[in-house]
């Protein structure tokens, strides 16, 4: 790897961790389930130990904490827009998580506008749209773009396409540009979940052809409870404030009718902002800037492979990032004896994406005992986290399942 992307300010906090086994042995932990909740980084601890200092109310005093608040606050918006790659008239919007920002982005379509999204995605883009038009989960990009084209054919009004940029369960990038290019044509906007794509490839709105963007800090080394919707701001502008209150409003009079809402992102952050959140988000998104994201890429797709060595992965029609799921007999059983066997952390279940995990494993039931295992990496992986997984898996007999 690059020195660029081995940099300090990439370096995971916890990254030398140690657990100790069932055996009475410790190791170091191996975390491999980065597509929940990915580390902090140095960026984002340097970023809240500098802040704390100067911590004070954002947008409403004059005083040095206050003024040092408000210009770190909005710093960080201008360093998110950059990452995202905002355009002149998007609004980028800080939220809590990517489930706030879809809900978000629901609560400002104008009336009468249609959703359209597959039912493989993640609850957080499943779940906000009132009467969606589901479409059945695509099996390859092809038929994604097939599929979206022949259901927008007979819509009228306005319409969303909500699609993930990267899946949680199997890791797929899906065709972001060639779906938005068939949105557009038929008229549609599109949005798109990049939680977990944005932390393993650079994101930009215009080269996605995206209208929307939503994102979460958890996913992207900056866990103090900060996402983001970054896109178009007409009809944001024109929605209702998602949350009404200071800061959303520009003037109240006696009658409580008389409310003059402000425009632009306050429009819908009501209340004192999520500051640190804020702030360590676009500290990442720096350093993610300034780094060797190609070479990240390379090192996740070799950790892929080496996993791929040891068990059969779903998907992989489409490019993937570094996530994979596969099969085994009773996953949460699995996951509880890799912890505390092998000290190794990763995911058991549904992974909040229930309709494609039915699908892809032809079984329903309760989520806590049915699904999938999930491995899922990122900065600071190593090849013994994997290695360390696929052996445990060869012990277990669970090899090439
Ligand atoms: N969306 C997160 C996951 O896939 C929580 O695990």
């Amino acid at each position: 790897m690059s020195l660029t992307l081995r940099s300090i300010e990439l370096a995971v906090v916890g990254d030398d961790l140690t657990v100790e086994l069932s055996s009475g042995r410790t190791v170091r932990f191996a975390h491999l389930d980065y597509a929940a909740s990915a580390p902090a980084v140095r960026a984002a601890a340097d970023a809240v130990r500098d802040l704390l200092p100067f911590y004070g109310s954002v947008h409403r005093g004059t005083g040095l904490r206050s003024q040092t608040s408000t210009l770190e606050y909005e710093r960080a918006r201008d360093t998110v827009a950059e990452f995202v790659g905002a355009r002149p008239g998007d609004h980028v919007i800080f939220t809590r998580n990517t489930t706030d920002a879809l809900n978000l982005l629901a609560r400002s379509l104008p009336a009468g506008t249609t959703t359209v999204v597959f039912d493989g995605e993640h609850h957080a883009n499943l779940l906000p749209w009132a009467s969606p038009l589901r479409l059945a989960s695509p099996a390859t990009p092809d038929a994604a773009v097939e599929a979206l084209d022949a259901a927008l054919a007979g819509l009228e009004g306005p319409v969303l396409v909500a699609v993930t940029g990267a899946s949680n369960v199997t890791g797929e990038i899906w065709p972001i540009r060639r779906l938005a290019d068939v949105a557009h044509r038929h008229g549609a906007r599109i949005v798109v979940d990049a939680a977990q794509l944005a932390p393993h490839v650079p994101v930009d709105l215009a080269d996605l052809g995206a209208d929307y963007l939503a994102l979460s800090g958890h996913k992207l080394y900056a866990p103090f409870g900060a996402g983001v919707l970054a896109g178009r701001g007409d009809w944001l502008d024109a929605a209702d404030p998602y949350l009404r209150g200071g800061g959303a409003s520009a003037a109240v009079g006696d009658n409580p009718a008389d409310v003059t809402w402000t425009t632009g992102p306050a429009r819908h952050e009501g209340g004192t902002p999520n500051l640190l959140g804020a702030v360590t988000l676009g500290a990442v998104c720096a350093a993610l800037l300034r780094a060797d994201r190609a070479a990240l890429h390379e090192h996740e797709q070799s950790l892929l492979a080496a996993l791929g060595g040891g068990v059969t992965l779903f998907g992989g029609l489409a490019p993937r990032v570094g996530i994979a799921s596969f099969a085994v007999p009773e996953p949460a059983v699995v996951a509880e004896r890799l912890a505390k066997d092998y000290g190794i952390g990763v995911r058991a279940g549904q992974f909040c994406a229930h309709p494609l995990v039915r699908r892809l494993t032809g079984a329903g039931g309760d989520c806590a005992t049915t699904g999938l295992l999930r491995a899922s990496f990122g900065l600071g992986s190593t090849t013994e986290d994997v290695d360390r997984l696929v052996t445990a898996l060869d012990e277990l007999g669970l090899s090439g399942v």
